[in-house]
């Protein structure tokens, strides 16, 4: 396997670390590695590892979506979240797909197996690129009803055209949904390292209700410590990360990689 990620910057990028804990563990030969191109060299550098056989890359900011123009196919999933994570390179052809939906919606699976998500109602919190993918892993596991608020109303109501089970919901009035909601997922960056928490009180949520934030910087977000305070069941962010790997390695190698304990423990190291 040759392969890698691309981004600008990306030195702190965990995929290589990720990847080549799977190419040990599966003993294959190959590489995967953290390339920088800046968003003025997109074209040439996809050129450049096309050139030197590559099996494909992982695509991260700020490349997610102008990589899409040279892309000679994109699937279904990548078109309708508006975004390529992954390219599968064939005969020099590069095929986009999106696998941001998957990780998130497996690794709810994977921490919560008795959870289901038919005909729950989902409250999502931003309207950027890793919600465009929750909201469609959302759909795709038949929720019915999905609650959106982003801080940029207009970002939410564009997000909102994805289906019409979705209704936006003021930021400001975001606390007063909370009552029906059987899962709460914060996509925003608010509670990130250097970033302020998300203000929301969570003492109106639902009974019983599940806490998921896509942050995993500190792992323990401050919201999932509320969650977890007043007896919610919470899932962190790290396993999105891990999960959205796997499909990309499955494409390059034919091997569905696992996430484990130790893979776990080697990222948040
Ligand atoms: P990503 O690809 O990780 O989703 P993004 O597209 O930059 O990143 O989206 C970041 C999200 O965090 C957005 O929903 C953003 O809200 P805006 O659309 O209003 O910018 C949200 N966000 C970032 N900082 C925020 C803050 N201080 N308060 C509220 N929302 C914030």
């Amino acid at each position: 396997m040759k392969a890698g990620v691309i981004g600008h910057p990306i030195a702190h990028s965990k995929s290589p670390l990720i990847h080549g804990h799977w190419l040990g563990q599966y003993n294959i030969k190959g590489l995967y590695r953290a390339i920088d191109i800046a968003p003025e060299n997109l074209k040439d550098g996809i050129k450049q590892l096309v050139d030197e056989g590559y099996d494909g890359f992982n695509v991260t900011v700020p490349h997610k979506q102008s990589i899409m123009q040279y892309c000679d196919d994109i699937n279904e999933t990548a078109c309708a979240i508006g975004a390529v994570n992954t390219v599968v390179i064939k005969d020099s052809k590069l095929y986009g797909q999106n696998t941001d939906a998957y990780g998130f919606i497996q690794n709810i699976k994977s921490s919560k197996p008795e959870f289901y998500f038919k005909n729950k109602t989902a409250f999502v919190l931003g309207a950027g690129g890793a919600a465009r993918a929750v909201v469609y892993g959302l759909i795709e596991e038949g929720v019915s009803r999905i609650y959106l608020s982003n801080r940029t109303k207009e970002t939410a109501q564009e997000l909102g055209q994805m289906s019409d089970i979705i209704e936006v919901v003021e930021w400001n009035k975001r606390e007063t949904v909370l009552q029906s909601m059987d899962l709460v997922v914060n996509t925003t960056s608010l509670g990130m390292v250097g970033k302020p928490p998300l203000d929301m009180d969570l003492t109106a949520l639902k009974y019983g209700a599940l806490v998921h934030d896509i942050v995993y910087a500190p792992l323990m977000t401050p919201l999932l410590s509320e969650a977890q305070d007043k007896g919610y069941e919470i899932v962190s962010g790290i396993g999105m990360l891990l999960h959205q790997a796997r499909p990309a390695f499955k494409a390059w190698t034919g091997i569905m990689p696992e996430v484990t304990d130790a893979l776990v423990k080697k990222v948040l190291a």
